[in-house]
């Protein structure tokens, strides 16, 4: 007989500020690199601005209404920094302020339990002016005091707060996930994602002891976008190439938060190509001072690695994206000759983006992790971007992201069962939101927006069929899937 699920566990769904909130430049708000990233965007691809987003700014009651509505107990959200100091440091925005305290008193009210990311993408625009944002080592300073601010004003209703999201991801996609300017992009200045992602790991330790000295009874870990990694083959050659993916992508991250230490296999590969993150005296003192409690998780995608030899003709590149949403359209695969290249996975299907759909690599991840380092997990993002459609019926019929939703769920019972610790299932998204690669026509909400990239119309809430199956979930504390 399985178990249930525990009593206490947390479910709910995610969000990050500028993905939703809109308001960009309202109430005192300053702009924030991705302002000004998905202003690019919608002038290259003509994805919407951040401008109004999802406009969750003006509809939180009603978004909170319709959570409660669904029964979650969680909700994951980011601060946007430049909603509380515009300028990134000095004077603060009483406005800003008063509007997450304002957000989180009507989660409590209805009994949801607010998980807060101090950090989404979102750095303040006058800071990559002043300084050139993370591309500066000033930055972990002025990051510090944003996260003492908002630790402190916040630290009697928020208990679960998360770091900087996804730190590998950034180092993947920096130009999507920070403002890199034009002359860093040829190749020549690939050691500053190694470099960013040093003083995101400051950050991190920082904001971690600040939460533990800070807020009584608090807990803190980083959200992290991991991807379990397979070999293409049975190949020796090609299981080696998994092992060095692993270590470059997930270990290289996750030995920091748990161990203190930079992987030595991924940090060895990174010297011998000059990619090696500048270590100041202290650096790895501090890091390693720190202790997460627990690690948040945004699993979309298993992946796929296989042999790349160092004489392979090929030179080094990052991630690939699909612009179009067409299957197949990536535009590339990472390569680290002598390490390892990404690759399609034939056995699995994916979704328009080209993200392989696969369950079982939550489990795999789940089991893994929780193996190695032995503390509790939480889902911060899980979903499917889709195209959805809002039929003549008034109702979006998103059958396809419940299967998505369900198996992915079933896969963390499982490795529940097997003994997994798990804190919170939050998938992305409660309600539709503007995608970080996409624009906002590539959905994952529970709650639809009725916006397009083109027109952002009144942005009215219609619930999804994907909203009373989940509603159905979260009644029977994860019993009733079917
Ligand atoms: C995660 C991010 O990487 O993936 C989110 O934390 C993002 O911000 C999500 O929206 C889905 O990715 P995308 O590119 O489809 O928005």
């Amino acid at each position: 007989m399985k178990k249930e699920f525990p009593s206490n566990f947390l479910w709910g769904a995610s969000s990050s500020a500028y993905q939703v909130e809109g308001a960009a430049f309202e109430d005192g708000k300053k702009a924030s690199q991705q302002d000004v990233i998905n202003q690019g965007s919608y002038e290259q691809f003509g994805f919407a601005t951040a401008e109004i987003a999802s406009d969750q700014y003006h509809h939180f009651k009603e978004d909170v209404a319709l959570m409660k509505e669904m029964g979650f107990t969680c909700y994951r959200f980011s601060i946007a920094w430049s909603r509380i100091f515009p300028d990134g440091v000095g004077e603060v925005n009483p406005l800003g302020v008063k509007y997450y305290h304002d957000l989180i008193d009507e989660l409590k009210k209805h009994g949801i339990e607010p998980i807060v990311t101090m950090y989404h993408y979102d750095c303040p625009w006058a800071l990559v002016e002043k300084y050139g944002g993370w591309l500066n080592r000033q930055i972990v300073e002025d990051f510090t005091a944003y996260a003492k601010f908002i630790i402190n004003e916040y630290k009697d209703d928020v208990r679960i707060w998360t770091t900087i999201n996804e730190q590998s991801i950034i180092v993947q996609y920096w130009t999507q996930k920070c403002w890199i300017p034009e002359e860093y992009l040829d190749g020549t200045h690939d050691q500053m994602r190694y470099q960013i992602n040093h003083y995101m790991n400051l950050c991190h330790a920082i904001a971690c002891n600040l939460v533990h000295e800070l807020v009584p009874g608090g807990i803190v870990g980083s959200a992290i976008g991991y991807s379990s990694i397979y070999p293409l083959t049975g190949k020796p050659e090609d299981v080696m190439a998994m092992q060095n993916a692993q270590a470059l992508r997930n270990d290289y991250y996750t030995d920091i938060y748990f161990k203190g230490i930079y992987n030595k296999a991924a940090f060895t590969y990174l010297e011998e190509h000059g990619l090696a993150p500048v270590i100041e005296p202290g650096d790895m003192e501090l890091i390693a001072s720190h202790t997460s409690d627990f690690l948040a998780l945004n699993y979309y995608a298993s992946e796929c690695a296989k042999a790349c030899p160092e004489d392979s003709g090929l030179s080094i590149r990052w991630s690939g994206v699909n612009r179009s949403g067409k299957k197949g359209d990536i535009d590339g695969f990472e390569t680290h000759p002598g390490f390892y290249q990404m690759c399609r996975n034939p056995e699995l299907d994916t979704t328009d983006w080209d993200w392989a759909i696969d369950p079982i690599g939550l489990e795999y991840l789940l089991r893994d992790l929780y193996n190695r380092y032995n503390k509790p997990l939480m889902i911060t993002e899980n979903g499917l971007g889709a195209y959805d459609t809002l039929s003549e019926d008034g109702k979006v019929h998103d059958d396809y992201r419940i299967d998505y939703l369900r198996e992915h769920i079933r896969a963390m019972k499982r490795a529940m069962d097997k003994g997994v610790e798990m804190i919170a299932y939050c998938p992305w998204s409660a309600v539709d939101l503007l995608s970080t690669s996409n624009g906002v026509k590539k959905r994952y909400g529970l709650i639809y927006i009725d916006r397009t990239d083109d027109d952002p119309k009144e942005c009215a809430r219609i619930r999804k069929d994907s909203f009373y199956w989940y509603q159905k979930v979260l009644a029977s504390n994860g019993a009733e899937l079917d």
